[in-house]
């Protein structure tokens, strides 16, 4: 039997330059999509999956994303005297157990894949999940379970390693990761490629990796040799490639939607997806995108 997945990381050390003037001193993981910031919707579908424990790779300026997962003494107390008993509630109900976070810092940019390494002390021996937090996502209708309980799933099936995909248009894919398909088990399939960015008309399918992963510590060891991949980067991506020639990579047909909150149109898009998904707020966002439209 597989090990559980009990760790996620959360690499929250980019600079967010697609995102700017608005990334400038705020970071774009802390940006809200309805009335709650991008990072603890995905820290939501972390617990959904059965996460125990959640690790921020964080960077200068991020200081913020460490008060959020805190508690917040006046404000509490504030909430209490004036009898807010269901906001008090919703605070508490969404901050993780005491000692259920850990935060370290990536002391420079220098790509995603180092972000994850720089988290190798905590996780450890044993396998892990990553999730990108400036992509959120909702499940299909009717669905219950989020991206990464599917992912999760997928991992109780096949073990080793395995990546969420979804489908894009062929001329979409050069500005992604995009995986080779092997044989097929219904939503989910062996990956036997991967590259980052593939020049147009050379991509080797429209299956892009979309923000979630389960890694096994070995990708640590391959991370620790610091190549650098596409733009200069350390890329998780080419640590992958690495990996999944010793150890098995499957790829999952994610049910839902990744909406890319670290871009303008994302953001947006997010709002009004997850507004029309929320009972509190739908109907009126609704008449009001109506009234927008004329
Ligand atoms: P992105 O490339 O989307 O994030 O990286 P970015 O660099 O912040 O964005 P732009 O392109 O400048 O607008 C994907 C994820 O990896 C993290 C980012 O925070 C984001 O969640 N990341 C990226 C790091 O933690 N460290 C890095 O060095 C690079």
């Amino acid at each position: 039997m597989s090990k559980p997945i009990r760790k996620a990381i959360f690499p929250v050390a980019g600079l967010g330059t697609r995102f700017l003037p608005a990334t400038k001193a705020i970071p774009k993981e802390m940006l809200t999509v309805v009335d709650r910031p991008v990072v603890q919707h995905v820290v939501d579908e972390a617990r959904e999956a059965g996460i125990e424990h959640f690790v921020f790779v964080t960077g200068r300026g991020k200081g913020v994303i460490e008060d959020h997962f805190d508690m917040a003494y006046e404000l509490e107390d504030t909430l209490r005297k004036r009898n807010k008993f269901a906001e008090y509630d919703a605070l508490l109900a969404d901050l993780p157990k005491a000692g259920a976070t850990s935060f370290t810092r990536q002391q420079a940019p220098l790509g995603l894949g180092h972000a994850v390494w720089c988290a190798r002390e905590i996780i450890g021996d044993e396998p892990f999940a990553v999730l990108l937090p400036d992509m959120i996502t909702l499940p299909a209708e009717k669905k219950t379970s989020r991206c990464l309980a599917q992912v999760v799933a997928a991992y109780e099936k096949h073990g080793g390693n395995i990546i969420a995909v979804e489908e894009v248009r062929p001329e979409e894919t050069h500005q992604y990761g995009v995986v080779k398909k092997g044989n097929d088990y219904g939503n989910s399939f062996e990956i036997t490629g991967m590259v980052e960015k593939p020049p147009q008309g050379t991509a080797p399918s429209n299956f892009i990796i979309s923000g979630r992963y389960i890694l096994e510590p070995e990708i640590f060891g391959i991370l620790e040799k610091g190549e650098k991949g596409a733009g200069g980067e350390i890329q998780l991506t080419d640590a992958m490639i690495q990996l999944a020639r010793q150890r098995p990579f499957h790829g999952v047909f994610f049910d839902g939607r990744t909406y890319d909150t670290g871009s303008k149109l994302g953001f947006l898009t997010a709002n009004v997806a997850f507004g029309l998904s929320r009972a509190d707020v739908k109907d009126s966002l609704r008449a009001e995108i109506i009234k927008l439209l004329g």
